[in-house]
C-alpha cells in the first residue's frame, strides 16, 4: 500500500529527531560529559560544571536535552546518571557508540560545505576536516573506534603477511597512519615487529607518538610527520600499508606506486584498506552501502575520489605486482594484498 502523507511527514520527523539526538550526544562527547558523569555516578549541574570547566547554565540545557532524548536518568531533582545509552557514548567504553555520534556532526558539517561549493565547483581539499574546532581532535578516535574491530576481528586472521614480518623482525611502514592505531595494535599482537607511521597531519602525529610511548611501545613504534609522496626511507621495507589514505592521494597514483616498487623488499608486500567504491550504481542503494554514497560527495569536497578494487589491482599490475582483494563488511570495506611478481 502506497504511504500516504501524513505517514511520510511522520517519517522525515522521526529522522529529523534521530539527527537531534546524535547531536546532543555530540556536544556530550566533544565536551567530555558522558565520562565525567559516568565517573561521579549521579551528579547536578553545578558539580559538572566544576568537573568539566564548562559553563553551569549551558551544562542545565544540555542536561535537560540529554535527558529527553534518554542518555541520561534523573536519580534525584535535579541531579543526573548516565541510560544505557549514555554509558554508550563514553569513547572509553568497548564497543562505543562515540563514532556515531561524532560522524553526524562531520557529516552535517560536509553537508554545509558541499552544498555552498556546489555552485562554483570549488573543492576546498582536506583542510575542510580542521574547520571545527570541536570536532578535529575526535577525527583519529572516531575511525579507530569504526574499524578497529573490524581490523583485529575479521581483517587480521586473513593477513599472514605480518606473522612473516614478525618472524625476521621486519619493518612496516604505515602511510596516512592516522592517530596510529593499526601501527598500534600489531605491535601489540606482534613482538618483534617494527614500525614507522608517517601522516602530513600534525595533530595525529602528536596523539600516535603520545599513545605509543603511554603503551610501552616507543622503542619499536615511530610517528613521523610528512608527505607520504616524499618519504626519504633509507632501507627496504616488508610491508608498506595505507588505511582509507590511497584515495587520498590517488591524483599522484604514479608517484605512490613508483615509492612502492622502489623502496619494497622482494619478500615483501602491500596492504591496502580502502571504502570499496561499488562497480554498479544500483548497489549504493543497498542501506549498508549507503554512508559510502554519501562519503562520495564528502570526498568530492575534499578533493578526493573514492576507488574501486579493480582499480587498485590494475594499478599494482601496471607495476608488475599481483593482488589478492578481500573483502569485508558486506562488501563495503575491501583490503588488496599485493607482492612484486606476476
Ligand atoms: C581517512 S584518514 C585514515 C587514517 C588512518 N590510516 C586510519 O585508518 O585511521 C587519511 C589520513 O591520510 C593522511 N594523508 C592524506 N594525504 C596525505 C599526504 N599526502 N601525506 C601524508 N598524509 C596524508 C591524512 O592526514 C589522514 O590522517
Amino acid at each position: 500500500m502506497e504511504e500516504t502523507t501524513e505517514e511520510r511527514k511522520k517519517r522525515f520527523r522521526q529522522m529529523s529527531q534521530n539527527a537531534l539526538s546524535l547531536d546532543i550526544a555530540f556536544i556530550g562527547v566533544a565536551n567530555g560529559l558522558f565520562p565525567a558523569i559516568q565517573e561521579a555516578n549521579s551528579l547536578k549541574a553545578e558539580d559538572l560544571s566544576s568537573r568539566t570547566g564548562m559553563d553551569r547554565d549551558y551544562l542545565v540545557r544540555w542536561l535537560d536535552a540529554a535527558y529527553a532524548f534518554g542518555y541520561l536518568e534523573e536519580s534525584s531533582p535535579g541531579c543526573f546518571h548516565l541510560s544505557p545509552d549514555g554509558e554508550a557514548m563514553c569513547p572509553d567504553m568497548p564497543d562505543t557508540l562515540m563514532p556515531v555520534a561524532v560522524g553526524a556532526v562531520l557529516s552535517a558539517h560536509m553537508a554545509e560545505r558541499a552544498a555552498g561549493c556546489m555552485r562554483t565547483g570549488e573543492r576546498p581539499g582536506e583542510v575542510v576536516l580542521g574547520e571545527r574546532k570541536s570536532i578535529l581532535p575526535w577525527f583519529g578516535s572516531m575511525i579507530e573506534a569504526n574499524f578497529a574491530p573490524l581490523f583485529s576481528g575479521q581483517i587480521l586472521p586473513k593477513l599472514s603477511i605480518f606473522g612473516e614480518v614478525d618472524a625476521r623482525s621486519g619493518r612496516v611502514v604505515d602511510l596516512g597512519c592516522g592517530n596510529g592505531w593499526y601501527l598500534l595494535s600489531l605491535a601489540k599482537r606482534f613482538p618483534c615487529l617494527k614500525g614507522v607511521g608517517l601522516d602530513g597531519f600534525g595533530e595525529n602525529i602528536r596523539q600516535a607518538s603520545e599513545k605509543s610511548k603511554r603503551e610501552g611501545f616507543g622503542d619499536r613504534i615511530r610517528f613521523v610527520e610528512g608527505d607520504i609522496r616524499h618519504y626519504p626511507l633509507e632501507e627496504p621495507v616488508d610491508v608498506f600499508v595505507m588505511n582509507r589514505a590511497l584515495h587520498h592521494v590517488w591524483s599522484d597514483r604514479e608517484t605512490v606506486f613508483s615509492f612502492f616498487r622502489k623502496h619494497l623488499s622482494s619478500q615483501g608486500a602491500v596492504v591496502i584498506w580502502e571504502p570499496a567504491w561499488p562497480e554498479s550504481r544500483e548497489d549504493l542503494r543497498d542501506p549498508v552501502r549507503r554512508p559510502l554514497a554519501f562519503q562520495g560527495l564528502s570526498e568530492h569536497v575534499q578533493g578526493n575520489r573514492l576507488l574501486s578494487p579493480r582499480e587498485i589491482v590494475e594499478a599494482f599490475s601496471e607495476i608488475g605486482f599481483s593482488s589478492t582483494i578481500l573483502s569485508f563488511a558486506n562488501g563495503n570495506e575491501s583490503v588488496v594484498v599485493a607482492r612484486p611478481g606476476k
